[in-house]
């Protein structure tokens, strides 16, 4: 019997940086893991995704060099080697992670996580069980995609986002249900490399959850990339093709109207993710589970039921993001070791969607200040008016910043445009620390440089933008 003062279950971005801190003040922590380190994040999601995306952006300017005086011609796609730098780019993290591991003092246990009671854990691995004693557990065992029920679901051609990932060759047409975040970043990446592809979405709008001003023009670049969009519609079964690959049928939400059926080679389901807790064993426990959505209930401090046994990240439900799921680990971390209560605080969480523009936002957007019946002045700024931008070729989008009308702190904002995944860092830091829209306007920005378009919309919620006439 191994003994520990922390064990960790799941080396995802939540569980591996809960390791890494823990051991780092003093704790000895065993981490827990069936597979490789780096969780859904690093070996099948945010990680692999954005280096497929950067062999899609490389491929679009190279298209559109003549635009900057430089000739490419007979560019193409050699989508085999895209695949090698994007498996190259995510073995280099992992093998990042297993070194700050080792070289933290985490004991790395490789085997699957199983409670045997509130202290103790059984590690299987190959028929061969490790009892594992802690005086602490953290449960970070993430998510997994989930599936409609629906028929023809299980059939070949339909893939999860982790299949869709370990493709290595195009196909040549594929229909994707569901324009949430991973089906908008799909459809953008297959779509950019000539894949011919229909997006299905059941509700009115994809990434729905945002205001519609930040979305517009990801969806008419989507029609660009010769995307062909159904939203309002769902989808009801799959079958076979007798010439091979899918036949997808689906019909209006609105009227119950049947849509001509899609054919296609392969079917991408994105339809959502669900906490993951396999044959944990959380619920024989004790350990209470949310009625809705099954994941693990959780309070303020990241404690479940069983008040030594904490949760993180994707199997509590909730944001699944991998920056929440490491800042959720620091707050557990703080609470085993330390004197003092931490709360976790969802006030500033960064969404970054790595479309084209890319999207961002942090805080309250525009309909939830609203929903909250809160006051509030909106500033913008335009990338048109940023040298910048211009500069790059790539002026379309905007910032915007919403502050609350009596105090002028900043409650939250959005950026679509060059940089937005990067640029919304500076808003982050603005809202968390409660930063009113003057400080950030009194702020000297570097120019010219992208952040001088939040800096001029936080100028636009006081006396106004000082590059934008009115
Ligand atoms: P999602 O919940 O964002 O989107 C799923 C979409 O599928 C929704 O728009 C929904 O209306 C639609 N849908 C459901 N049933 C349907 C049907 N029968 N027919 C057509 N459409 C249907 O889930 P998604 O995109 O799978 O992502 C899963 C999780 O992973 C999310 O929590 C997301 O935030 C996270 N994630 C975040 C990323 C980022 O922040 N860059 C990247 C990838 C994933």
């Amino acid at each position: 019997m191994q003994e520990f003062d922390i064990a960790i279950i799941g080396a995802g971005p939540g569980g591996y940086v809960a390791a890494i801190y823990g051991a780092r003040l003093g704790a000895r922590v065993a981490l827990i893991e069936k597979d490789t380190e780096g969780g859904t994040c690093l070996n099948r999601g945010c990680i692999p995704t954005k280096a497929l995306i950067r062999t899609t952006e490389i491929y679009k300017t190279l298209q559109e060099a003549n635009r900057y005086g430089c000739l490419a011609d007979n560019v193409r796609v050699d989508y085999k080697r895209a695949v090698s730098r994007k498996d190259r780019v995510v073995g280099g993290l992992v093998k990042g992670v297993q070194s700050l591991l080792a070289k933290g003092g985490v004991t790395v246990l490789k085997g699957s996580g199983q409670l045997v009671d509130a202290h103790t854990i059984k590690v299987i691995q190959d028929g061969e069980e490790t009892l594992v004693q802690a005086k602490n557990m953290i449960i970070a065992t993430g998510s997994e995609p989930a599936q409609l029920p629906i028929p023809g679901a299980t059939l070949d051609f339909v893939m999860d986002s982790t299949q869709a990932l370990e493709l290595e060759e195009l196909p040549e047409s594929l229909v994707i249900i569901g324009g949430g975040v991973i089906g908008m970043e799909f459809a953008f990446i297959f779509g950019r490399l000539g894949v011919k592809v229909t997006l299905i979405e059941y509700l009115d709008e994809v990434l729905a959850l945002l205001d519609s001003d930040l979305t517009q023009d990801a969806r008419r670049n989507l029609r660009m990339a010769g995307v062909k969009l159904h939203t309002g519609a769902k989808v009801t079964s799959m079958e076979a093709s007798p010439e091979g690959g899918a036949l997808v049928h689906f019909e209006s939400v609105a009227t119950g109207e049947a849509i001509p059926s899609v054919k296609a080679d392969k079917v991408l389901m994105a339809v959502g993710r669900r906490p993951f807790l396999g044959d944990l064993g959380v619920e024989e426990l004790g350990i209470e589970i949310q009625a809705k959505g099954g994941g693990i209930v959780v309070n303020d401090l990241m404690q479940t039921s069983i008040r030594h046994i904490y949760a993180i990240g994707d199997v509590t439900g909730g944001m699944m993001l991998a920056h929440v799921a490491s800042h959720q680990a620091i707050v557990a971390i703080n609470n085993i070791m330390g004197q003092e209560e931490h709360l976790m605080d969802y006030r500033a969480v960064p969404n970054a969607i790595f479309t084209d523009p890319e999207i961002a936002t942090v805080g309250l957007s525009e309909k939830e200040a609203e929903a909250h019946g809160l006051e509030i002045r909106v500033g913008r700024f335009p990338f048109a008016g940023n040298g910048k931008a211009l500069a790059l070729g790539n002026s379309r989008g905007f910032v915007k910043l919403i502050a609350d009308a009596e105090t002028g702190i900043l409650v939250g904002g959005g950026v679509v445009g060059p940089g937005a995944t990067d640029l919304i860092a500076e808003i982050t830091l603005a809202v968390q620390q409660g930063l009113t829209a003057e400080q950030v306007a009194n702020t000297i920005h570097a120019h010219p440089t992208l952040p001088e378009a939040i800096m001029e919309a936080a100028w636009d919620i006081g006396s106004g933008a000082l590059h934008l006439a009115d």
